[in-house]
């Protein structure tokens, strides 16, 4: 099958290359010339596990091509998938803009009939604008071409994203005929083996369902956050309350880790713009506020944990980081807590030395001119003179490293962990100070 996917960012590029890599020929288009030069060579600019292997395989095989040329990607695709960027305006709601550009893109240049299928994460009620946004475009020609407008939200997780894709718990579908859907079956047929993830809706659903997925899950991470503050002051311990609560499978294990706040492109983000379109239809959502408020708080507790430990004055004081990164497996800072974390010890004075097993390039990007920070090529370096350790990600290589040499080369024996990734009695018999997350 023809398949365009118009933006390459980690959903476009990720749908992409998963689509060619199960036989169908697939152009991506972006208006980034210089990203789509890097990506004919088969260069991946963001750092995914299997992503660049798929990408340089569909790349040799002739069935995955890119290109700037929009009207060449419209042209060339049965399926157009829109999976350009929806960043979130100064209020929390979705901007649009590129979603609704590209549409217009379709209705110029569409010349014969295409399912257009919507993968970003676009508020309810996109699916439609999309649908009238194209018929508008093509004015007296609509009554010649059809085409559908589908909403098939992603759900890939980074760091696992293409396994996410080739090995979906379910694929939403959010379409308003039968034919469409019959089509969207098709597409989706090799990732829909063994017993069938096809979930059909209508479209206003399927994209409700996306937001509520992400903030079912950072409710309940923030849930997980608001009882581990209670448990430190009650002298409880959170882990063992985690495996508590986790053993009733109405709960479940998964998603129940307390730690120093969700970040990443999508939980902070839509649970804002859901809470935003609330108030659009002046419904009252305290849930969802409550959600973000407890998120905000628990970024600032590593600071403040800090600041309980060394006094309120940093100055001249260095603090090493581990872990850049929102969490393990990729290099994405975006929401990050350790922003918050180095961004408010720096206001204190401190000087910050960070390593991040993939996310130092990224560091760079955004903190480049930043006198205050050093970032440094390995662990152990960072804690180099260092007052104190605060870990921001629980990646693997942090779980059990070498103590003697962490002790001899901080200044202070100090571990604040916002990811409660030791045993609190090991690191104390280690001759640490250990502060974690919700644990006496
Ligand atoms: C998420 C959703 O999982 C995915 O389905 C959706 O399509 C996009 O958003 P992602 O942002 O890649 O994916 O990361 P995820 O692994 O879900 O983690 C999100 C954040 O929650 C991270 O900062 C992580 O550290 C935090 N988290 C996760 C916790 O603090 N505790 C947990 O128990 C789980």
């Amino acid at each position: 099958m023809k398949v365009t996917v118009v933006g390459t960012g980690y959903v476009g590029l990720v749908t992409g290359a998963c689509l060619a890599q199960v036989g169908n020929q697939v152009l991506c288009v972006d208006v980034d010339a210089d990203k789509v030069a890097r990506l004919q060579t088969g260069d991946v600019p963001i750092h995914e596990p299997d992503l660049p292997a798929m990408v340089q395989e569909g790349i040799a095989g002739g069935r995955l091509r890119f290109t700037t040329e929009v009207a060449e990607g419209i042209t060339h695709g049965d399926f157009l998938f829109i999976a350009v960027g929806t960043p979130p305006d100064e209020d929390g709601s979705a901007d649009l803009r590129h979603v609704l550009a590209v549409a217009g893109d379709i209705g110029r240049h569409l010349q014969r009939p295409v399912t257009v299928i919507n993968k970003s994460t676009v508020p309810v009620g996109t699916a439609q604008k999309v649908r009238a946004r194209i018929a508008a475009v093509l004015q007296d020609r609509a009554a010649d071409i059809v085409f559908d407008v589908v909403s098939n939200p992603e759900f890939l997780k980074e760091g696992a994203a293409v396994a996410d894709f080739m090995k979906p718990d379910r694929i939403i579908i959010g379409v308003d005929n039968v034919a469409a859907a019959e089509r969207m079956r098709v597409l989706y047929a090799p990732f829909n083996r063994n017993h069938d993830r096809l979930i059909i809706m209508d479209p206003p659903s399927a994209e409700l369902t996306k937001y509520a997925a992400n903030v079912m899950l950072a409710t309940k991470i923030s849930l997980m956050n608001e009882l581990a503050g209670l448990a430190e002051r009650m002298g409880a311990d959170i882990e063992q309350v985690r495996r508590g609560i986790g053993a009733d499978p109405r709960i479940g294990y998964a998603f129940i880790y307390p730690g120093c706040g969700y970040g990443g492109s999508c939980f902070p983000k839509d649970v804002r713009a859901l809470e935003y379109s609330a108030r659009q239809y002046d419904f009252d959502a305290p849930l969802l506020a409550a959600v973000e408020k407890v998120n905000d708080r628990q970024k600032g507790l590593l600071e403040q944990k800090v600041v309980r430990a060394l006094g309120e004055d940093l100055t001249g004081k260095t603090i090493a980081v581990w872990g850049l990164a929102f969490k393990p497996n990729t290099d994405d800072m975006r929401e990050a807590p350790s922003r918050v974390l180095m961004e408010a010890l720096w206001r204190r004075g401190a000087q910050v030395q960070a390593y991040d097993p993939v996310a130092m390039e990224e560091a760079r990007r955004i903190y480049g001119g930043e006198p205050a920070l050093r970032l440094c090529s390995d662990p152990y370096m960072a804690c180099e003179g260092a007052e104190a350790l605060v870990i921001c990600t629980e990646w693997q290589q942090f779980r059990s490293p070498d103590f003697v040499r962490m002790r001899s080369l901080l200044r202070q024996p100090l571990i604040v962990d916002g990811r409660n990734i030791y045993d609190p009695a090991v690191v104390r018999a280690e001759g640490f100070a250990y502060h974690a997350i919700g644990r006496p």
